[in-house]
């Protein structure tokens, strides 16, 4: 089983394909193929010393065991030979890994000029994509087998992107921009991970990249641009989403969510908050309920909200939208 394995991942290695396959992601960047290529070397090269050294000792201890009461321990002292040609090894294929592993980060890390750029948000808990012709979403879609380039920004915490089947992952940092690229391979939808520890949905941070063709790219690009001018309803129920209340709240379902559902709240009357007090859920709740989410906090879910405000994050347009949206959810 292991010598196959060995075989097998050697023999891609030599090809200069190595591909990991069984246990790894889906393969959809170029720089997939390369981190995959030098992580198999690194797992061959410690299974061979891994051998060497445990077959080693194991072969050692049982040659020279003690056999009998009068066998006597020889003088060893050093080898300068075998000192040198330990030491000297090791140190080549450190270099290589070294030069190899800073060949593949430079790819990575050197952003191609003539890419398309694509700005992603991300806050407690959702990605936002926004494109160059204003068009906001929470799926990121990108056309395949071109340059992207993702400027990453953050409002609230740390994040992290995270795209394994394109071996790439960029920390969001909070007050600057950080930026990453890739191009896309295959066409497909691909995972995105939040990698880094951000709060309560933090594992609910996840989001998919569609990577189509440029044709399709086009379309889907224009047909969202036109969602702005849909009926309000239709309008905010887009934002709910594409504005991360989804990731917590239900449009339909009761409980199991982080935060309370949307379903029937509207015209509420004696809707309990945290603190004993009972309001009328109506248009002006919602809209304080949104701008500042610590104003009053449901029973069940306090003391402190974990909702973010959303003071100075929606337009007017967005605002009443989204309003709507949740006064149509029955
Ligand atoms: Cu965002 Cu974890």
């Amino acid at each position: 089983m292991l010598s196959w394995i060995i075989k097998n991942q050697l023999a891609e290695v030599l090809i200069g394909r190595a591909n990991a396959q069984s246990f790894m992601p889906t393969q959809a960047s170029e720089i997939a193929k390369s981190v995959d290529s030098l992580y198999s070397f690194l797992l061959i090269i410690s299974l061979i010393a891994c051998v060497i050294v445990i077959g080693g000792m194991i072969y050692f201890a049982y040659k020279y065991r003690r056999r009998s009461a009068n066998d006597k321990t020889a003088y060893i002292s050093h080898d300068t030979r075998l000192e040198i040609l330990w030491s000297v090894i090791p140190l080549v294929i450190f270099l290589f890994v070294f030069a190899w592993g800073w060949i593949i980060y430079h790819d990575m890390r050197t952003m191609p000029k003539e890419a398309l750029e694509i700005q992603v948000i991300g806050r407690q808990w959702a990605w936002v994509a926004e494109y160059k012709n204003g068009v906001q979403s929470n799926v990121l879609v990108v056309p395949v087998k071109r340059d992207i380039r993702l400027v990453l920004s953050s409002p609230d915490v740390i994040h992290s992107f995270y795209v394994p089947s394109f071996r790439i992952k960029q920390d969001v940092v909070p007050g600057r921009y950080t930026s990453l690229w890739f191009r896309a391979e295959v066409m497909g939808e691909f995972h995105v991970f939040c990698a880094e520890f951000c709060g309560t949905s933090h594992s609910g941070m996840i989001t998919k990249l569609r990577v189509v063709s440029q044709t399709d790219f086009d379309k889907w690009l224009i047909e969202e641009a036109d969602s702005s001018l849909l009926p309000p309803v239709e309008y905010g129920k887009k934002l709910f989403t594409t504005k991360t209340c989804a990731s917590c709240h239900f449009e339909d379902q009761p409980g199991v969510k982080i935060g309370p559902t949307m379903k029937g709240l509207f015209g509420l009357e004696n809707h309990e908050m945290v603190d004993g007090t009972t309001v009328t859920a109506d248009e002006n709740y919602l809209r304080e309920s949104i701008l500042a989410s610590q104003a009053k906090v449901v029973k069940g879910f306090g003391p402190r909200s974990a909702m973010p405000a959303f003071q100075g994050q929606l337009s007017e347009k967005e605002l009443s939208a989204i309003i709507e949206y949740i006064k149509s959810i029955k």
